[in-house]
């Protein structure tokens, strides 16, 4: 059995008491509103107007192709995008390859390139970073969705000035772009100026794209193996296709934070994983959870102001920095972990601690400290996480569990898969539409009248 599972019995009232924890009575009573989101949701799908849902059934050949075409051509493949565009690639990298990756060596990284992704227009950092590049032996891969956002293409412009002065005309060769296939001004430049390209399909919105060229791109010329991470999204579709909560991951995920939120106030959701590997996930999660149902109006056009607030923390780091507030400050947090079965390595804990020789007046052993010989790192961060978990639960502090039997292409696949399913499916709960996001607009469209008026 290598699916991932969601442990919910600390989410309900037997557990946590019933100001703060959830009947299955809720659960039930969510049922028939469920299954009209469902039927909503599918028959959206066979229209075609959710693309995402068929994402794990594409061919990717072409990815795979162009991946092996610059493994042995290039040093760096860099992205340049943001939010949607970017954080996908950075959760897939962190989950899926060596935490050092850039700093191994290129046999080591299988002959694949470096990966950077920059997604931030910090001057300091952005200079930094070029600076540290072999221009010639770098691979920017611009990733932009609209075609049109202000720190992308400023990006874009300051390499392709670089590269032009380093290669003239060659500086094509440095650039593929990721973007719509017809709208924006970057398809225009791709298009007229026969920039290799690759295209973010129809209808699939920035934080629903990483199993597009968006993500797959970078993650393919990393060595990941996306076929594998397309596969366990594909197990994971089959799983979703239920219309009762309790039978669909993504379905009863979705309705545990929503009733949280609605019923219990709990209007903050901490995700904590703990695993390093999975870190950027809960920061995948964050844009995902927030930019698609933090909403003004609902589909009526009322004013309702809805949207839960995700936080990421990382177990056990975060132990010594957020646990404090989570166990007894206010009663406004729902709490999922993120809990790894099997670590890919096993770090043991030597049997015998450092003991200072009597005759130096050591006291003969450290006892505080012995209850760690023998054991191992891997036991250490999951006893941790039960500790964090049983003092939430006692503390009458909702909480549940997604556990990975083992973190693989598949398993990453399923729990992004799920999260976007989760995601939209919230959207029919809260009803509101979860894949636009207007109050973005309005600041980027700010951005573009401040500069035009803004005299050089
Ligand atoms: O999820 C989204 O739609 C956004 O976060 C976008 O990805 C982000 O604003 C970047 O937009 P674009 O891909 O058009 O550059």
């Amino acid at each position: 059995m290598h699916d991932i599972t969601i442990h919910y019995s600390n989410m309900l009232s037997d557990k946590v008491g019933k100001e703060h924890g959830l009947s299955l009575n809720d659960l039930d009573s969510l049922q028939p509103v469920a299954s009209n989101i469902h039927k909503l949701l599918r028959s959206k799908r066979e229209k075609g107007e959710l693309p995402f849902y068929d994402l794990p059934y594409q061919d990717v050949t072409e990815i795979l192709n162009y991946a092996a075409y610059i493994k042995d051509r290039f040093e760096n493949f860099v992205v340049l995008g943001i939010g949607g565009s970017a954080l996908g690639t950075i959760a897939l990298q962190t989950a899926l390859n060596n935490s050092q990756y850039n700093l191994l060596s290129k046999s080591e990284r299988n002959g694949c390139p470096r990966l950077f992704v920059a997604d931030n227009i910090d001057p300091v950092q952005f200079a930094e970073m070029l600076s540290i590049l072999d221009m010639d032996k770098t691979l920017f891969n611009v990733v932009t969705k609209s075609g049109t956002t202000a720190e992308t293409m400023s990006q874009f412009m300051i390499v392709y000035d670089r590269i032009k002065k380093l290669k003239g005309d060659r500086w094509k060769e440095n650039i593929v772009v990721t973007t719509d296939k017809a709208k924006g001004v970057l398809r225009k430049i791709a298009y007229e100026l026969g920039l290799k390209s690759f295209i973010v399909p129809d209808g699939v919105g920035g934080r629903f794209s990483v199993f597009t060229p968006v993500g797959l791109l970078p993650a393919a010329v990393a060595g990941i193996d996306i076929k594998g991470l397309l596969k366990g999204a594909a197990l994971m579709d089959e799983r979703c296709r239920e219309d009762s909560i309790i039978d669909n991951p993504a379905y009863l995920y979705a309705s545990l934070l929503y009733l949280s939120d609605t019923k219990k106030g709990k209007k903050i959701t901490v995700m904590i994983p703990y695993s390093y590997a999975l870190k950027d996930i809960s920061d995948w999660f964050r844009q995902l959870w927030a930019e698609s149902l933090g909403k003004k109006y609902s589909l009526n056009g009322e004013v309702v102001n809805v949207g839960q607030t995700p936080v990421k923390a990382l177990g056990v780091t975060d132990q010594h920095s957020q646990i404090q507030l989570y166990v007894e400050g206010p009663f406004d947090k729902v709490v999922t972990f993120l809990k790894v079965e099997e670590f890919k390595v096993r770090m043991g804990i030597p049997q015998n601690p450092p003991i200072p020789p009597l005759e130096r007046g050591g006291k003969g052993g450290f006892e505080e400290i012995s209850y760690l010989c023998g054991h191992s790192l891997n036991e250490l961060i999951n006893i941790e996480r039960d500790g964090t978990e049983y003092a939430l639960t006692k503390n009458n502090r909702p909480n549940c569990t997604i556990i990975f039997p083992e973190l693989n292409p598949s398993t990453i696949g399923q729990v992004m898969y799920m999260l976007e399913v989760s995601t939209a499916f919230a959207g029919g709960l809260y009803n509101i539409n979860p894949f636009d996001q207007p109050g973005v607009e309005e600041g980027k469209r700010f951005t573009i009248e401040a500069l035009k008026r803004k005299t050089l």
